[in-house]
């Protein structure tokens, strides 16, 4: 399955997958990495491993629409069955989303529908909660709203600053990505016309 993968940081969850790829455990080639951001240092990752790379820098549009038409227009030159948020910091359109629909996830670190939009780690200390941790979803309209699919719990120890709790979280979403990318690439999941996620057994 092509896949490619929108970046805007380190790409630590990019390096999950190019390590699942080359470990055989999951049926996908990675076309191309796109960051909005030149400096991501995902970018390296990704030309470390013989991956094509692109950047859009947002800063060269004014208008969001016109930055995600000429997004959905480079992400379609590599043709992908799949397109893989990986901290990528943006806000998609609806004709984005639309433009890709049911081939679109996204990894939030929060336990959705707790904490949508950022700083997830530090609220979920200041709210005293004792679990906290990441999902998988497939992107709709809705910002971090879309249905989950997969999610990682980790619990939160009394000492936890937000910069501890997030690397614990961080680990979680390297096996939890790569395990919904698999899911799909095996043609197992699907989002369904309720907008709903859909998960096959094992044939
Ligand atoms: C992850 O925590 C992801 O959930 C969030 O941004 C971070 C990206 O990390 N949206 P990386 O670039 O994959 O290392």
């Amino acid at each position: 399955l092509p896949v490619v993968v929108l970046i805007s940081g380190g790409g630590s969850n990019l390096q999950a997958l190019i390590d699942g790829q080359a470990r055989g455990e999951l049926p996908i080639s990675i076309v191309a990495v796109i960051s909005n951001r030149p400096s991501a240092g995902g970018l390296e990752r990704a030309r470390r491993h013989g991956i094509a790379t692109a950047v859009l820098d947002h800063r060269d549009y004014a208008e969001r629409a016109d930055y995600d038409a000429a997004l959905t227009g480079l992400i379609a030159d590599y043709d992908p069955g799949l397109v893989v948020l990986a901290g990528f910091m943006r806000i998609l359109t609806p004709a984005f989303v639309a433009a890709h629909r049911g081939r679109l996830l996204n990894i939030h670190p929060s336990l959705l529908p707790k904490y949508r939009g950022l700083h997830t780690h530090q609220r979920a200390l200041d709210a005293g909660d004792r679990e906290h941790g990441a999902s998988v979803h497939f992107v709709t309209a809705e910002l971090d709203g879309g249905p989950v699919v997969l999610q990682a719990r980790v619990a939160v120890e009394a000492d936890d600053d937000a910069e501890r709790l997030a690397a614990r979280v961080l680990t979680q979403e390297h096996i939890i990505y790569p395990t919904v990318v698999r899911w799909f690439a095996q043609g197992r999941l699907r989002l369904d016309d309720q907008d709903q996620a859909r998960l096959d057994d094992v044939p």
